[in-house]
């Protein structure tokens, strides 16, 4: 691990999630792989300007599988599947990311196997299998049907018959994706080995995925109803409160029990996902070792763009997250419609301009850099499960999954073969070759606002203020370490508002219209455009 700094700090890292299957293809198969991920390292972290300049990339799921979710349903939890490369393919890319001081999170599934891992083939083989147990099986009820009305988050009941043994087993997900019973010790130690594997490799982190999922009310009663939920406009899963089936009790002592692990090991980050209310989400941080645990925070992945919303949030997150307890900061990911898409480029430049200037890591989804939005995906492309459970419903996961759009060439340079989705339309304009000669681009913002956080104790490490009393659209706060002020001025709406600060003078640091070339502004009146931020640097 030459280079590596040992004064790195996760509290300073900026992350980039890599969804492998879409980033770059090396072997002309239409399918990214982990040679393409060590061949653009280049672009994500090194020396020359033209590198975005991240701290740490997340891989989505590489491991062997059916492919049934994406990957997330995993018939072997150590190795590589072939459609990715090899063992020896990953080792080079760890190689090659520290070589550039590149740290490499990988994601972590703890809920499910596939229904083709030799554990599930074994489990499902007899009642008295010694492995059995490591799945969830019950008997239906006296009419045949299943144990309870838990639904699956693709959509249907959780519960699938399996006529060799005449038993249900249980399926939070696809019914390819069976749900292990962490109740049973020999599944949680053989899990914990799964971590040790990756973390002795010399892996710098986990994403334990559907964290809130893996412990059920082993009572097993039915979810309750839920009365807001309207047929035909909502998710069908929302069509339940999942009281028992997932969030219950003793999710904590499992997460301190996976901090333990990580803790065998040094400066390890553990990133946990779970969708969930802020509040809910602190609790997390009482469990942890402190300073590398980050419960992913995906309030800014859900919630709708209106300043007003956006400091009740900030009031919450901020009030009870104690300095060590590090923080995060998510515009897109692979399960949720792309930020650009969501609310617009113009408005998206703005939530970048936030993403970079809070107290807590940024999360960058590929593509988001280049101002990448959805694509279109005809029905015959079809991969998402969700998709195929509920077609035509909009709860498609694939438009956010399309490939990484490089240049102009055929496929946007993402593959010589056919890719597995389609390349969206406008990858002409809206790539990293265009973007890296335009100083108006997405990348250029994304590459600049990477570059004057670097730069700035109190961005990176900074306390937060919420400077109340400015208009309803504009949000405002201010960042401080080590005698650095810094100002975040944000306008959520498309208009044009002039604004007073109880500041005196400051520093332009970045006006993303710039429209000002002044450097130096007094703060007693700021005028701001619509979908326009500042940072400044207080005198
Ligand atoms: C997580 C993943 C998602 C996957 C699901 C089941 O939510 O992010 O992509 O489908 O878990 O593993």
């Amino acid at each position: 691990m030459k280079n590596m700094n040992t004064n790195f700090h996760w509290k300073d890292a900026i992350i980039y999630q890599i969804y492998p299957r879409s980033f770059q293809d090396s072997n002309g198969d239409g399918i990214g792989d982990l040679n393409g991920i060590t061949k653009r390292i280049n672009y994500l972290k090194s020396n020359s300007l033209s590198s975005l300049g991240v701290d740490a990339i997340w891989l989505s799921p590489f491991y062997p599988s059916p492919m049934k979710d994406g990957g997330y349903d995993i018939s072997n939890y150590c190795n590589v599947d072939p459609q990715f490369g090899t063992l020896d393919d990953f080792d080079r890319l760890l190689t090659e990311a520290h070589n550039h001081e590149l740290r490499v999170i990988i994601d972590f599934i703890p809920n499910h196997t596939s229904n083709e891992h030799e554990w599930f083939k074994e489990s499902r083989s007899s009642k008295n299998n010694p492995k059995r147990d490591w799945y969830i099986w019950r008997d239906g009820k006296i009419d045949g049907s299943p144990p309870n009305n838990w639904i699956s988050v693709f959509g249907g009941p959780a519960w699938l018959f399996d006529k060799k043994t005449e038993q249900y087993y249980l399926h939070s997900f696809a019914k390819e994706q069976p749900d292990l019973n962490w109740e049973n010790p020999q599944v949680k130690k053989t899990m914990y080995d799964v971590i040790r594997f990756w973390l002795r490799r010399g892996v710098d982190g986990i994403r334990v995925d559907a964290f809130n999922q893996v412990l059920k009310d082993y009572s097993f009663a039915d979810d309750p109803v839920n009365p807001l939920y309207k047929e035909g406009k909502d998710d069908p899963y929302n069509r339940l409160l999942h009281t028992h089936s997932k969030d219950v009790a003793g999710k904590l002592y499992t997460l301190k029990e996976i901090c333990n692990v990580m803790d065998e090991f040094e400066q390890k980050l553990l990133i946990t996902e779970a969708y969930l209310e802020i509040e809910d989400l602190l609790h997390y941080y009482k469990v942890g070792q402190k300073e590398t645990l980050s419960p992913f925070n995906f309030f800014m992945l859900r919630k709708p763009w209106k300043a007003s919303i956006y400091k009740d949030f900030l009031k919450t997150y901020e009030k009870d997250r104690q300095v060590h307890d590090i923080g995060n900061f998510v515009l897109s990911n692979h399960d949720n419609p792309r930020i650009a898409s969501r609310i617009g480029r113009n408005a998206a430049r703005v939530a970048s301009v936030l993403l970079f200037t809070l107290r807590g890591i940024p999360f960058i989804y590929y593509g988001d850099e280049l101002g990448m939005k959805d694509g279109e995906i005809p029905s015959e492309y079809a991969q998402d499960p969700k998709e195929i459970n509920n077609p035509g419903k909009g709860l498609s996961r694939d438009p956010a999954r399309t490939p990484m759009q490089w240049d102009r060439k055929p496929n946007a340079g993402f593959s010589t073969g056919k890719p597995w989705l389609p390349v969206v339309s406008d990858f002409m304009i809206y790539n990293v070759k265009n973007e890296q000669n335009d100083q108006d681009s997405f990348l250029s913002l994304y590459k600049t606002l990477i570059a004057i956080r670097k730069a700035s104790p109190a961005l990176r490490r900074g306390s937060y203020l919420a400077i109340e009393g400015t208009e309803d659209n504009i949000l405002t706060f201010l960042r401080e370490e080590a005698g650095e002020k810094i100002v975040v001025v944000l306008n959520f709406s498309s208009e044009e508002k002039q604004i007073s600060l109880p500041f005196g003078k400051s520093e332009i640091l970045y006006h993303l219209e710039k429209k000002d070339k002044s450097r130096i502004v007094s703060l007693k009146t700021v005028d701001i455009g619509g979908n326009d931020a500042y940072i400044l640097r207080l005198f």
